[in-house]
């Protein structure tokens, strides 16, 4: 089994020991673990899958790259504190302000093109939750194709399969985008940086929280419009229904359920554990799929516990009003070609482009 590109039908046991890590996928226990943060351990949240090599590890040392525990890998008692600054910035009421700016993007790029044939990934799920993500976060004047680049970059530097060389020629724009950080944290560049440094948190730790969040604030819904976009139009009975927005919020929960862009998210046994009847050492890092079968009670995209995602609302919106703003001004859109590239990493799933006519 490849880690990278497994489903769950390539898992004949709940618990399947592959390369060095356990994947565990029966609801129950994947839901006990993100419940018990005494036993499983979120240390290992944001560690890189491949090992960093050393050449890459001397350039991130040079550019004093850094991701201290704050939030997905913070079990410490400094988490609750973090997690409630950021909370401020994502509350439903500031959440349900964003719809008609997200409506209003989806339109612009709908609208920027009459060509034929588009890729609406590349030509709106590619840039819109940055810009959406940028603005709650009160941060002006980011350079939203660098911030791309640099995103897009970590997320395969550090759950990619990858090579040495292709460490390489990522490693920059890891350090640079951590660089771009701390500067706006000492320059107090954006409301963001201005209640980081307001609450004494240091450089270091607003530098790693900023880079968890601006990577998992977007890509993340990037990747599950594209998916849910994709999915969408290979059933034009709910293409047709999609306008309405129930049909549209009930849809993303099934594509979530499902189909999620985050399909698995780890742990660290923090002593011998048993799952489902398997041994499992101290120590031992834990592969959860969150991709879940139909049947599951309630789906676990977004994690469950004191780690529960942030921007759910943000995201659950984003989707909804995409897909409906989409499936409303292009009743006619049709998928072209079957077979796209994916991105496959330990984490992250989604196709690369979502080709169609008009
Ligand atoms: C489809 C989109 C998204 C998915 C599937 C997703 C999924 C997840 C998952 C699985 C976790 C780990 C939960 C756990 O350990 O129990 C998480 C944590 C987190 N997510 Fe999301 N996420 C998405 C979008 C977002 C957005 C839009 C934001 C930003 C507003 C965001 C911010 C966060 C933060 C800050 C955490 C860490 C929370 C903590 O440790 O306390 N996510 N997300």
């Amino acid at each position: 089994m490849d880690l990278f590109t497994f489903t769950r039908a390539d898992l004949t046991e709940p618990v399947r020991f592959c390369d060095g890590r356990w994947v565990v996928s029966a609801y129950d226990d994947v839901r006990a673990i993100l419940a018990d943060p005494v036993t499983y351990l979120p240390d290992n949240a944001l560690t890189a899958v491949t090992p960093v090599a050393p050449a890459a590890l001397r350039a991130l040392v040079r550019a004093r790259f850094s991701l201290p525990p704050t939030l997905a890998n913070n079990g410490s008692a400094s988490h609750a504190g973090l997690r409630k600054l950021v909370a401020s910035f994502f509350t439903p009421v500031r959440v349900a302000a964003a719809e008609p700016r997200i409506r209003a993007l989806v339109l612009e790029r709908l609208g920027g093109s009459d060509l034929s044939q588009i890729d609406l990934v590349s030509d709106l799920a590619w840039d819109l939750p940055a810009i959406v993500l940028m603005e709650l976060l009160g941060l002006e004047n980011v350079d939203i194709p660098t911030l791309k680049r640099w995103s897009t970059g970590s997320l395969e530097f550090f759950w990619g399969n990858i090579s040495t060389e292709r460490q390489l020629e990522l490693v920059d724009d890891v350090g640079d985008f951590h660089q771009w950080l701390v500067k706006r944290y000492h320059a107090r560049d954006g409301e963001l940086f201005q209640a980081l440094a307001d609450a004494g948190v240091s450089a270091e730790d607003s530098a790693g929280l900023c880079y968890f969040l601006l990577i998992a604030g977007q890509e993340t819904t990037t990747q599950l419009l594209s998916t849910a976009l994709r999915r969408a139009l290979q059933n034009r009975d709910l293409w047709a229904r999609l306008p309405q927005r129930d049909v549209a919020e009930s849809f993303v929960e099934d594509v979530l359920r499902t189909e999620t862009p985050v399909v698995t998210w780890r742990r660290l046994t923090a002593r011998e554990v048993v799952l489902s009847g398997t041994r499992i050492p101290q120590g031992a890092e834990l592969v959860l799929l969150l991709s879940g079968k139909e049947t599951d009670p309630k789906h676990l995209a977004f994690g469950y516990g004191r780690h529960f995602c942030l921007g759910a609302g943000l995201a659950r919106l984003e989707a909804a009003v995409t897909l409906q703003t989409v499936a409303e001004h292009e009743p006619s859109l049709r998928l072209l070609g079957d077979n796209p590239e994916w991105l496959n990493l330990l984490s992250f799933r989604a196709p690369k482009s979502v080709a169609v006519s008009r």
